[in-house]
């Protein structure tokens, strides 16, 4: 995706301070108490899997932790619902292929 952008409201907000993690190996900004999928989004990145027979990519669909669909591998742990998870300096998150195990 070549024309992301910016694309949270910042009027007269303070959001803290920014810092960054990474996504499939790209520098993504966010806030504190922004969840993943929040600071991806942000960052105009939309896809967060891709399903494991068609490489379909997949996106964030309830935002709330139900649907699963935006589950991602985050600092190495499968199955990690990005909606749910909150951002934290210098984690990895990488693109899932699939779901791996739920419980
Ligand atoms: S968007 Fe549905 S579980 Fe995360």
């Amino acid at each position: 995706m070549s024309d992301k952008r910016e694309q949270r409201v910042d009027d007269g907000l303070d959001r803290g301070r920014a810092f960054q993690f990474s996504v499939d190996g790209e520098t993504v900004t966010a806030y504190p108490g922004e969840s993943i999928a929040a600071a991806m989004l942000a960052a105009g990145r939309a896809a967060a899997r891709r399903t494991a027979k068609r490489r379909e990519p997949r996106g964030y669909h309830c935002g709330m932790g139900v649907c699963w669909d935006c589950v991602m591998v985050v600092d190495g742990v499968t199955d990690t619902r990005t909606c749910r998870t909150e951002a934290k300096p210098g984690m990895r998150v990488e693109t899932q292929h699939g779901v791996g195990q739920r419980t």
